[in-house]
């Protein structure tokens, strides 16, 4: 069912710093801009890779979700593998039929690429969060 490794998501309590190890540490030449998505109460940045992203999560604003990620991780680290699929409503069915929890009560969320995302819980997935995404247009 599922497709390519899109990205990987990454907590950090700052952008800033985490962009400074992936370029002047690992070289990484390609690094979009930071952009806020306020309903997800994340700040995001992504890392382009030849074949992935690295997605750098930051919390934005007092109720933001990974917050408590932070406070168990305070130096950040790996939050969630997102990967694509071809069609998310049927993917979060198979889930569910599964037996799987899928997180915002299995409603797909428009997600930092502009397409439909969902979040199955780490507990069915043996400590990993997984992002589920539509593939995005014209990618293949
Ligand atoms: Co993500």
């Amino acid at each position: 069912m599922i497709g390519n490794l899109n990205h990987v998501g990454v907590a950090t309590p700052s952008i800033e710093d985490s962009v400074k190890l992936y370029r002047d540490m690992l070289g990484a030449t390609s690094i979009g801009e930071t952009f806020a998505m306020e309903e997800q109460g994340v700040w995001v940045c992504f890392v382009n890779l030849p074949n992935s992203q690295i997605e750098l999560i930051e919390p934005y604003g007092e109720t933001s979700p990974i917050r408590a990620f932070l406070e168990k991780n305070p130096k950040g680290g790996q939050h969630h593998v997102c990967f694509e699929v071809e069609d998310i409503e049927a993917a979060r069915d198979a889930l569910v039929a599964k037996g799987a929890t899928v997180l915002n009560g299995g409603k797909p969320r428009i997600g930092a690429h502009g397409v439909p995302v969902i979040f199955v819980h780490p507990k069915d997935m043996g400590g990993v969060l997984v992002e589920l995404m539509n593939r995005p247009e014209g990618k293949h």
